[in-house]
Parts: C-alpha cells; sequence; structure tokens
C-alpha cells in the first residue's frame, strides 16, 4: 500500500461528501428489500443497504433510513406507524425490479403495485413478502435509535424467516446458490465473486503461517 494518505478531518465534511466516502469504503453491503404497508394496506417496496443483522437470540436485522428534505421515507413512515416490516434478500435475479422499486413512488403509489411484484402472504405481520425473493424474514419493530441529523436505525426482531428450497437444504442458506446482490459506492452493485475456504478457528495457530 502505497504511504501517501488523504487525511481528511470528518468535522470539516459536508454531508455528500461524507456520504460518498462512506458509501465506497463499507462495500459491498447487503440489500434489504423492505416491503411495508401504510393505514390503508397499500404497499410500499424499497430497497435499503444500510444493513445487516445485529443479534442472533432472539435474531434481530438493524436498517438505516436517511430522511429525504426533512421528510421520513414512505418505508419509515410505515415502519414507525405499523411497527412491522419484511426483509426480502435482494439477488442477482431480482436486482432488476429491486432497483426500479428505489425510485421516488408518490406516498399513495405502491412500488409493488406499479412493477407487478408477486406478493405473497406472510405469516406474523401485516406487510406481504416478495415472491421473486428466495428469502423473507417478517420483522416486528423492536428499537429505534435517531442517529445525527439525518439518519434513523430501525432495528426489527425476526419472527419468521421463509426459506425457499432452493437455497436451503434444511441445515444452511447456502449463500452461492443465493445469489445475494450487494451496493458498492455510487451506481455500482456487485455479485459474489471468489469464495475462499478457511477451517473456524478456536485455537490460536502455531508456526509459519501457510503462504
Ligand atoms: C441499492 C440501494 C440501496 C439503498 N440503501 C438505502 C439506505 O440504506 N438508506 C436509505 O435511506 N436509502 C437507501 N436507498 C434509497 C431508497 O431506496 C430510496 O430513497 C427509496 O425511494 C425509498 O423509498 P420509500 O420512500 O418508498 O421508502 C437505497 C437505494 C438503492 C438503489
Amino acid at each position: 500500500m502505497s504511504e501517501a494518505y488523504t487525511t481528511l478531518a470528518a468535522s470539516a465534511l459536508d454531508t455528500q461528501t461524507a456520504y460518498r466516502l462512506l458509501c465506497g469504503i463499507v462495500a459491498p453491503r447487503p440489500i434489504a428489500w423492505i416491503t411495508s404497508v401504510d393505514e390503508n394496506g397499500l404497499v410500499n417496496a424499497a430497497p435499503f443497504s444500510s444493513y445487516n443483522y445485529v443479534a442472533h437470540s432472539p435474531p434481530m436485522l438493524a436498517v438505516n433510513i436517511g430522511s429525504r428534505a426533512g421528510v421520513l421515507k414512505d418505508t419509515a413512515r410505515n415502519i414507525e406507524r405499523g411497527r412491522e416490516f419484511v426483509v426480502n434478500v435482494a439477488t442477482v435475479h431480482n436486482m432488476e425490479l429491486m432497483h426500479q422499486s428505489s425510485a421516488e413512488f408518490a406516498p399513495d403509489e405502491s412500488e409493488a403495485q406499479a412493477l407487478g411484484l408477486e406478493l405473497l402472504p406472510s405469516t406474523q405481520v401485516k406487510p406481504p413478502r416478495i415472491a421473486i425473493a428466495p428469502v423473507q424474514m417478517e420483522c416486528r419493530l423492536e428499537h429505534v435509535l435517531k442517529l445525527g441529523r439525518l439518519n434513523t436505525l430501525y432495528i426489527g426482531e425476526v419472527l419468521a424467516f421463509h426459506l425457499s428450497s432452493e437455497v436451503y437444504d434444511g441445515r444452511h442458506v447456502d449463500s452461492v446458490k443465493m445469489q445475494p446482490v450487494a451496493r458498492l459506492g455510487g451506481p455500482f452493485y456487485a455479485a459474489l465473486g471468489k469464495v475462499f475456504e478457511r477451517p473456524i478457528l478456536q485455537t490460536p495457530p502455531r508456526g509459519k503461517a501457510p503462504t
């Protein structure tokens, strides 16, 4: 690695610059394609890549939603009101529809309807699942954390996992078969590249590391 670094004090950065840096650095990011419903049952769908799992007993997922010109995005508003959402896994196979659902549809227009997304009923929450996703997770909102001036972290407990037989063998989800699509910085997405296998280590390795 070159010794020439650019050092930027975060306090001197404007919002867009900080956003651009983080999106380029924290990559690849998995994508939660979230379905939620409004007070009239209108189904909203939108992707969010500031997302990860944050607990496993019970299982919990976290997603960060930014506000748009001081106004909550439809997904955030629906989650705060209904306290339920579904995370559908974004894949190479559903990427085009997922991407199209990120456009700024009016709050009273359903992305699911406009894009012709096939929906499946959920078992424990009102928002439905997106059929083209190989994994869907029904979530109930547990924590809301306002972060700084623009962001809110929504943490949901997973109440049900729906796992397609194409990716789940009864014990493991095969991530390679699932073909997750990830977000990079700017307009770029990525599929899985080379997969490396190493044993899970308990005792520290002794001797020289293999080359
Ligand atoms: C792949 C992808 C990932 C995104 N990730 C986020 C995110 O993590 N947080 C966020 O606030 N917006 C994110 N967006 C933008 C939202 O999807 C976009 O603002 C959308 O219009 C929100 O829809 P809604 O108003 O129906 O909730 C992302 C967009 C794309 C295409």
